[in-house]
């Protein structure tokens, strides 16, 4: 039995289903048994728990063979901090697990976690990680870099849907490696499959670097319409965007994450999903729900 953490999220969610599609047996953490009927509908077992309660870490963890872990704490607020949730909640995890003799951990970091990272999300990444090497466990840590599901859709996605115009910070020639959460699920399960992965930290990026000129020609390709686009300088507002995303967008403008792929794709069997294929699956999955397709 595989337990999930964050299986009520985007990636977790997509695990999971992914996980029951191929015939495991899943069991999720999730807080809050009433909201959660689509995971048991899709055949999952339900353990109720919280990060930052470790004795309902021990419950979940008792008989499973592996962890994979997507919580966080990005989207959520309250008591759900980074130091609770993503530092001291992924220890508790990782201690619950090896506790209780859970052979395989599959942990979803980030690309840039580093224990002297700026950002305190890194750093949290990067101590759970280091507790992970110390942990005895078989680990795969994956370190992937921005989701598509994330800024080009919160950026450009929406505002070009919704008919509005849409801002850019800087010149939006950065180029950055991009991925779908499809293609890191498929590395998720692969790493469960391959026993070369134990042991390994995965950097995980999309098929070919991207710029933000890039997504807005996506996008224009796929509306058959030109988008009403403007650039302002480091620092300037962004309508409609929250300002954790705007710091992120700026941050974005300083530097540039291109990786090669090939190699890792071609071990693990991932088919990568270039940036065309997702935006077309977005676009025509908003036409037909009228929400984003993230999950
Ligand atoms: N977005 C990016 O571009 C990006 C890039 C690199 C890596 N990542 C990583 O990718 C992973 C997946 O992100 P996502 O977008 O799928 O996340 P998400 O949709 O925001 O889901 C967060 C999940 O974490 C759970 N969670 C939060 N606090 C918890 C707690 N205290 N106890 C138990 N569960 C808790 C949530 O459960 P509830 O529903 O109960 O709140 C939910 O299932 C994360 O680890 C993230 O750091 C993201």
């Amino acid at each position: 039995m595989i337990l999930v953490a964050g299986a009520t999220g985007r990636l977790g969610g997509l695990i999971t289903r992914s996980l029951l599609a191929r015939g495991e047996e899943v069991r999720a953490l999730v807080r809050n048994l009433a909201e959660s009927p689509g995971l048991t509908a899709a055949g999952a077992s339900l353990t109720v728990g919280d990060l930052k309660d470790p004795p309902s870490l021990a419950e979940a963890c008792a008989d499973a063979e592996a962890v994979i872990t997507t919580a966080n704490s990005m989207a959520r607020g309250g008591s759900d901090t980074v130091e609770s949730v993503d530092r001291t909640g992924n220890l508790n995890l990782i201690d619950a697990a090896a506790a209780h003799g859970v052979k395989r951990f599959i942990f979803i970091s980030a690309l840039g976690a580093a224990l002297e990272s700026p950002s305190p999300f890194l750093r949290a990444k990067a101590t759970a990680e280091q507790r992970l090497h110390e942990s005895g466990m078989r680990v795969t840590i994956l370190q992937p870099n921005l989701y598509f599901e994330l800024l080009p859709v919160a950026a450009v996605g929406l505002p070009a849907l919704a008919g509005r115009p849409v801002t850019l910070v800087g010149e939006g020639r950065r180029l950055h490696s991009s991925v779908s959460m499809a293609d890191v699920a498929g590395y998720a399960l692969a790493a469960l499959d391959h026993d070369d992965a134990a042991g390994q930290t995965l950097v995980i990026g999309g098929p070919k670097p991207v710029s933000w000129r890039d997504v807005i020609a996506a996008f224009e390709d796929e509306l058959g319409r030109e988008i009403p686009v403007s650039f302002v300088p480091m620092g300037a507002v962004v309508p409609g965007l929250p300002p954790m995303l705007v710091d992120l967008l700026t941050a974005l403008e300083t530097y540039d994450t291109p990786l090669d792929m090939s190699q890792l794709s071609d071990r693990f069997g991932i088919q990568p999903t270039a940036l065309q294929t997702f935006v077309h699956g977005f676009v025509a999955s908003y036409r037909q729900e009228g929400q984003p397709a993230a999950r």
